[in-house]
């Protein structure tokens, strides 16, 4: 599902590295055109999506999903991404929102004296609650009295599994910290229920240090030192923000990829970054993101030897240079992914 803006374009370039990676005969694609395009056109965001059919076709047609972007300005309400995305993330339960933060060369982090062994961690943000429930309303709209309400819905079941998934995440890849991040100082329900959660979860998993910072120092301390990190849970809210950080201590949107899991689940694989409508269009954006999430798509799939040759191929255009601009090269994203698909294949 390419999407809208920039999202068609990565996702072409990320299709050519991955049909380079001679995975023909391994995977096989289905092309959705779900975007604002045909929203505009036939009113269609996802097919099924009111009684829920469209997600449990996607669950049962499916191994994965590939996603570039949605969100256009002919769509004020944005009514198709909350569909098609958060509609994807919500109805098909896809809790864990993996954002690996890693830098690949110095020359792409904007903080001096920064190396790629100082940004090396994960942000697993939770993706089906918090303040992006859609509960909430507005009373008095439009007069001087109005007033509008958004509740942020944190559930005991919701709070543990992506804490554990967290715990679990840091033991599965070596990692020895997982430090949860919530503003428990002022949000007392919510956040307290965070704080009991990861305490009695913590508890269980001897083998890794638990820690805590409120996320307003958090994002101090990824600026000011990021190699303390290695595993961050967080809400959803909290996670978008620190997520969209940690992709500009990667050289940029352009670089960061993402996963949205729920385990044994039909899962999906996007980009961090949006839908760039000043780029698009152009073979300007840099296809790096989407490339790097097809190699996670890859790694979940156990193409581990794949998924590698991909990563290696993406260091060596980051490397040399054979980038977009916005990472330091002169290339556009159809050469770029070309460029890169080139090594994969040799
Ligand atoms: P954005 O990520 O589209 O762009 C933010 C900045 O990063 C811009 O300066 C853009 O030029 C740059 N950028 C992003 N991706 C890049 C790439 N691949 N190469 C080079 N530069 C890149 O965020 P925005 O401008 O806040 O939002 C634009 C639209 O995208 C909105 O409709 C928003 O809702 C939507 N959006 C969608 C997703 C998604 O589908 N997952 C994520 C974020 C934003
Ligand atoms: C992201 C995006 C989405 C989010 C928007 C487009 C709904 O910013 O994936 O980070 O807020 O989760
Ligand atoms: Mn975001």
């Amino acid at each position: 599902m390419p999407g809208d803006g920039i999202g068609k374009e990565v996702i072409t370039a990320a299709l050519t590295v991955l049909k380079a990676a001679g995975l023909d005969g391994k995977l096989e694609f289905t092309h959705f055109d779900w975007s604002a395009d045909r929203y505009l056109k036939d009113g269609t965001t996802l097919p099924g999506y009111a009684d829920g059919s469209g997600f449990r076709k996607l669950e049962s047609d499916f191994d994965a999903i590939f996603v570039g972007a949605f969100g256009d300005p002919r769509v004020a309400s944005n009514i198709h991404a909350k569909e098609i995305l958060l509609g994807m993330r919500f109805k098909m339960d896809l809790y864990a929102n993996v954002r690996p933060v890693k830098l690949l060369d110095e020359s792409l982090c904007p903080l001096k004296g920064v190396k790629p062994q100082d940004v090396d961690f994960t942000i697993l943000r939770e993706n089906t609650e918090g303040l992006y429930c859609d509960v909430g309303g507005n009373f008095k709209q439009g007069t001087p009295d109005e007033v509008a309400v958004q509740e942020d819905v944190n559930t005991r079941k919701g709070v543990e599994r992506i804490i554990r998934y967290a715990f679990d995440h840091a033991r599965k890849h070596g990692k020895k910290k997982v430090l949860m991040t919530d503003k428990s100082n002022v949000m007392t329900y919510a956040h307290g229920l965070w704080q009991r959660v990861f305490k009695e979860v913590s508890a269980e998993y001897s083998d890794i240090q638990p820690s805590h910072m409120y996320v307003d120092a958090l994002c101090m301390q990824m600026v000011r030192d990021p190699r303390q990190f290695e595993v961050i849970v967080t809400n959803n809210m909290f996670g978008d923000i620190i997520t969209d950080l940690g992709a500009a201590l990667q050289g940029g949107l352009g670089m960061a990829a993402s996963g949205n899991i729920h385990p044994g689940k039909t899962s999906m694989f996007e980009p961090v970054h949006g839908s760039a409508p000043p780029l698009a269009g152009k073979n300007v954006a840099n296809p790096i993101g989407a490339i790097l999430t097809a190699a996670m798509m890859l790694e979940h799939f156990g193409l581990k030897a794949e998924a590698q040759k991909v990563e290696a191929a993406v260091l060596k255009a980051v490397q040399q240079k054979k980038t977009t601009a916005d990472v330091g090269g002169n290339l556009g994203t159809r050469e770029c992914a070309d460029w890169i698909a080139k090594q994969v294949a040799e």
